[in-house]
């Protein structure tokens, strides 16, 4: 009965992430869709302390109690500490935590006996190899992400070779240790100890060999990679949830990670393998566009004034600055005054999928007229003016102009096709990518440096 009862339980915490994911992909009903997965983990976790004091005894909820106030200080000093712009290297750091679960999972079932001993090799070999692969390209994520390790791809000679080796070499110790009887316990820990620090190696060269550009692409793949490393432990331990929600979480990132390669013009296999079929150029080129002009707040309030359509397209820089607020302010000045705004949401503006919509939504902007940059493409030459606030490799006309730049064939939002552009950013800098970004130069830009907060509150104040 009690067996029911939690199988019961994770059937209907299943359902639940599945109504959470699907709820995630829309604006409208992304609230709701996170009280799903709250409700469906809270059930999960109910369901599986009941199944651990059914196996282990009342004893197992101390030390049970003990890792879950560890992990939720852990978790809670971190959630507390970081800022928007730092969440891609939370979540890549906490990608490295399922990696390391995996492996410790996979290791200690090891030891374990099983009454179909070959599956459950298998099962020990593939659950250590994602969880170690996971663990260390989660962790080389991490130090790009917060800039403490260079973006610029990592380009060993033989770099592909070295990565099918390693593939091959799992594959065959695979097999061999299948077939080497469970008294030979030296040889066995000894292929599994191998075979967990190749694995450890691949996941650290996979990422390292991956550029700047490509980083959100494979933040996203190593989520999905988590979700497998999950899923493998739940075969370990004979857990439907775990199986079931490391699939979910699994086939969701890959989803997410095709999506976006699809967004930025990238190869999905060239990126999950290491920048394969990249040249792996080094970024950061400095080419001669000739002057820009400046404007001030002043003018820019003029120039709106006059404006009946205009176009924002936010960046990286508005997070930083954290601009929304005056920008959603700025957005109602002119709405009020008949003026048509939209906002144009490049797929990988800022440093996390959907960074720009989870800013605009926390600063009241309403949904309808923030658009994707495949709505909005096509109405940038019937548009009296842009404001480029703290983006650049996402407004870059050198994606379509330059087959030689390093983000050369990556969809941008056209700006440059309006009849004025506004770019607020506090110097000539390139953006994410290190590369110069020639609409600066164009006739129809103009450049606002400064803050992009205190210069868009200065042209609130100038309407
Ligand atoms: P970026 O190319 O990163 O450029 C941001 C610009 O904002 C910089 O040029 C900077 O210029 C300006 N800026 C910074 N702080 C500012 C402030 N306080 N006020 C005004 N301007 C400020 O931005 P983007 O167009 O959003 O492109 C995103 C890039 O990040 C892409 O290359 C993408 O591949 C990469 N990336 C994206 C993600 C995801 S999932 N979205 C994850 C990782 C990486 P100044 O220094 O001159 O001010």
């Amino acid at each position: 009965m009690n067996e029911t009862l939690i199988q019961g339980a994770y059937i209907v915490a299943g359902l639940l992430f599945i109504l959470a994911l699907a709820g995630l992909s829309k604006h409208e009903t992304a609230v709701m869709g996170n009280k799903y997965g709250i409700v469906g983990m809270a059930i999960a976790l109910a369901a599986t302390l009941w199944l651990a004091t059914k196996s282990a005894g009342f004893d197992a909820l101390g030390i049970i109690a003990v890792a879950m106030a560890i992990g939720a200080l852990i978790g809670i000093t971190l959630a507390r500490k970081v800022e928007m712009t730092g969440m891609p290297e939370l979540i890549a750091m906490l990608h490295s935590f399922v990696g390391a679960a995996a492996v410790i999972v996979g290791w200690n079932s090891s030891y374990e006996t099983s009454t179909y001993p070959a599956i459950h090799d298998v099962e020990v070999f593939v659950g250590v190899f994602i969880g170690a692969v996971t663990l260390t390209g989660s962790i080389v994520a991490y130090l790009k992400l917060s800039a403490k390790m260079k973006s610029a791809p990592l380009v060993l000679p033989g770099r592909h070779v070295v990565n099918l080796g390693i593939i091959i070499a799992f594959v065959v110790m695979t097999i061999v240790y299948v077939l080497v009887p469970h008294e030979n316990m030296f040889l066995r820990q000894l292929l599994l100890g191998i075979m967990t620090v190749l694995a450890l190696f691949l996941g650290w060269h996979l990422v390292a060999s991956i550029g700047g550009g490509d980083m959100p692409v494979v933040v996203s793949m190593l989520n999905s990679y988590s979700g497998w490393a999950a899923a493998a432990a739940g075969f370990l331990l004979n857990n439907d949830l775990l199986i079931i929600t490391g699939a979910l979480v699994g086939s969701s990132g890959a989803y997410l990670s095709y999506i976006m390669c699809r967004a930025m013009n990238r190869s999905f296999i060239s990126v999950i393998a290491g920048g394969f079929g990249s040249d792996g150029a080094v970024v950061g080129e400095a080419k001669d566009y000739g002057e820009h002009r400046e404007t001030s707040a002043v003018e820019v309030a003029d120039l709106l004034k006059n404006a009946s359509d205009v176009i924002i397209t936010p960046g990286y820089g508005m997070a930083t600055a954290q601009a929304q607020y005056a920008v959603a302010d700025l957005t109602r000045k002119l709405r009020d005054r008949g003026v048509n705004v939209r906002f144009g949401i490049h797929p990988v503006a800022g440093r996390l999928p959907g960074h720009m919509n989870v800013l605009l939504a926390e600063a009241k902007v309403p949904y309808d007229i923030v658009l994707e940059m495949d709505e909005i493409n096509e109405d940038f030459p019937s548009t009296d003016a842009v404001l480029v606030i703290g983006a650049n490799d996402t407004v870059n006309p050198a994606a379509q102009d330059d087959p030689t730049s390093p983000i050369a064939g990556m969809p941008v939002l056209e700006v440059w096709k309006a009849r004025e552009v506004i770019v607020f950013k506090r110097s000539m800098n390139t953006g994410y990518a290190g590369v110069q970004n020639p609409l600066f130069f164009k006739e129809n830009s103009a450049m606002l440096f400064g803050d992009a907060k205190d210069r868009v509150e200065d042209i609130v104040k100038a309407l």
